[in-house]
């Protein structure tokens, strides 16, 4: 466990992290805290390698008693400075010395950072970013050096924050706490898929409101969910040897009368597509699909660890998607637990299936607002790209609010159109509905009849659906290593707090 510190001088330490916006020479920046190092900035400001760029690092070896390393790290142009170019450069400092094994590390930060948010929010954002940053899904590297090392010591050295201690130090705690839970959802994400079944996500949910007794957590197994008849999420799970878990948790932190929100994760622990297989390059990295499940587990669990005021629920399907002689086939009809029927034009769009019995159950709640994540069509990767994810609501409403708190929590996303037109490109000539449908080609408009298909089984409640093209990447970040990356905690957190 990494210890934090808040201070308001630099102490003994293997690197001291001096950030420097473009075109600024650092040397204002170091002035006021200890003069013993102004040759050096002067020297390293004369050097043109090093210009303030975003993210751009240089380290230099002062030859110092108390301060073995100085790294200057770039923070781009100070009119486009937001949170999350600080959270980035944060978490890319922190990366680069994990990877030398340096493991107490200072953050200097100066004035001119520090006058532009609140004490809280800063170092929230500070030690999240470390938090994720030091994180590495190392588990099946068998040589010591390629696992990462744990931090010991961060110190985040500011004066305004020295002064606002008790505001700093819960901001520091509200960073470990979310930092730990999005964690926790990328070791769920990144964890491989025979070993994450429907069942080890079960145990996971458990383990959680062990740590949390304030989460309540159920687990309906195959008995209870067919007397549920749930016909969509048992058809998804017919075909594999895992039984499908539906996993219930349950935080009443707010007022008695207060309805919950109810958030819904897919829970997919392998999508192989089902009779309609994907083809050998799609199915790669399909142990992720259960990455909005893990999502909505972590964001309980944050909830929890910061005492939120708040009523949730968090419900997460979970179950694989295979071939099998028990697998669901193309043409089957399914009976969702509303009694709506389902005509299957392809199983590998098992998502919506899954997902349409949890919607039901969510009624049960009486909710104040429905929000659903799910890696749902590969259609709005193509649309977005993996850095967004796309937001489809049937309530202006919470569509701004989600809007706000993603951008908030540097998780951005993009509203694309419920709409008659996707409605009707599901409708069944002998069914309720099918699961796939394009608008003026089969292909077309894959995510928006995704998310109609959704709309489908909602009552009249505000509702939010995530289309997750954005929780996992093949690519590291300076900032982020390769795997899951816990998108979706972070705002969850945010939009609920608000
Ligand atoms: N889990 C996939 C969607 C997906 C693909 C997410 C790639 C992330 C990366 C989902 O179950 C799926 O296969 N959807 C199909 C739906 C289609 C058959 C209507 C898709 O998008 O191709
Ligand atoms: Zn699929
Ligand atoms: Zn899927």
């Amino acid at each position: 466990m990494t210890k934090y510190n808040i201070s308001g001088v630099i102490p003994k330490t293997e690197c001291l992290i001096v950030p420097v916006f473009e075109g600024q020479t650092p040397e204002a920046f170091l002035k006021p805290i200890d003069p013993v190092f102004f040759p050096y900035v002067q020297y390293v400001a004369t050097l043109k390698d090093f210009t303030g760029k975003k993210l751009q690092q240089s380290v230099i070896f002062p030859g110092d008693e108390l301060v073995d390393r100085i790294m200057y790290v770039g923070l781009g142009k100070e009119k486009d400075f937001t949170i999350h170019t600080w959270k980035q450069v944060v978490g890319a400092a922190t990366i680069s010395l994990q990877d030398r094994r340096v493991d107490t590390i200072t953050f200097f930060i100066p004035d001119s950072i520090l006058e532009k948010f609140e004490a809280e929010l800063l170092s929230a954002a500070t030690v999240a970013a470390v938090e994720v940053a030091a994180y590495k899904y190392d588990r099946y590297k068998t040589e010591a050096d390629a696992k990462a090392i744990d931090l010991k010591q961060i110190t985040i050295v500011g004066k305004a924050l020295a002064k606002d201690k008790r505001r700093s130090e819960r901001g520091v705690l509200e960073g470990q706490q979310i930092g730990e839970a999005a964690n926790m959802v990328r070791e769920l994400g990144n964890t491989p898929p025979s070993i994450m079944t429907p069942e080890h996500m079960a145990e996971a949910a458990q383990k959680i409101s062990k740590e949390y007794p304030e989460i309540h957590t159920t687990i309906l197994s195959l008995p209870q969910i067919k007397k549920l008849k749930m016909g969509c999420f048992l058809g998804v799970a017919k075909g594999s040897d895992y039984e499908p878990k539906f996993i219930i948790m349950e935080y009443w932190g707010g007022r008695k009368t207060e309805k919950p929100v109810v958030l819904i994760g897919k829970g997919v622990t392998f999508d192989s597509g089902g009779l309609s297989i994907k083809p050998t390059d799609f199915m790669i990295n399909m142990k992720y699909d259960m990455l909005g499940g893990a999502a909505v587990m972590g964001t309980i669990q944050a909830a929890a660890a910061l005492k939120l005021k708040r009523n949730i629920v968090s419900l997460i399907p979970a179950c694989e998607n295979m071939p099998s002689g028990k697998a669901y086939r193309p043409d089957d009809i399914l009976t969702a637990m509303n009694g709506t029927t389902v005509e299957v034009g392809n199983t590998d769009a098992e998502g919506r299936l899954i997902l349409s019995d949890a919607i039901c159950y969510a009624h049960k709640f009486q909710p104040k607002e429905i929000i659903d994540l799910a890696t749902l069509t590969g259609a709005c990767m193509v649309a977005l790209g993996t850095e967004r994810a796309g937001l489809f609501a049937n309530d202006d409403n919470v569509a701004a609010r989600y809007t706000a708190a993603a951008s908030a929590a540097g998780e951005e996303v993009w509203r694309l159109p419920l709409g008659e037109e996707y409605s009707e490109a599901i409708k069944s000539d002998i069914a309720d509905i099918q699961n796939v449908g394009g608008v003026g080609h089969p292909r077309y408009a894959g995510a928006s009849t995704g998310a109609a298909f959704l709309q489908v089984f909602v009552k009249d409640v505000p509702w939010a659906h995530l289309d997750l093209s954005s929780c996992y990447s093949d690519r590291g970040r300076p900032w982020i290593r390769s795997g899951a990356n816990g998108y979706g905690v972070a705002t969850l957190i945010e939009y609920l707090r608000k």
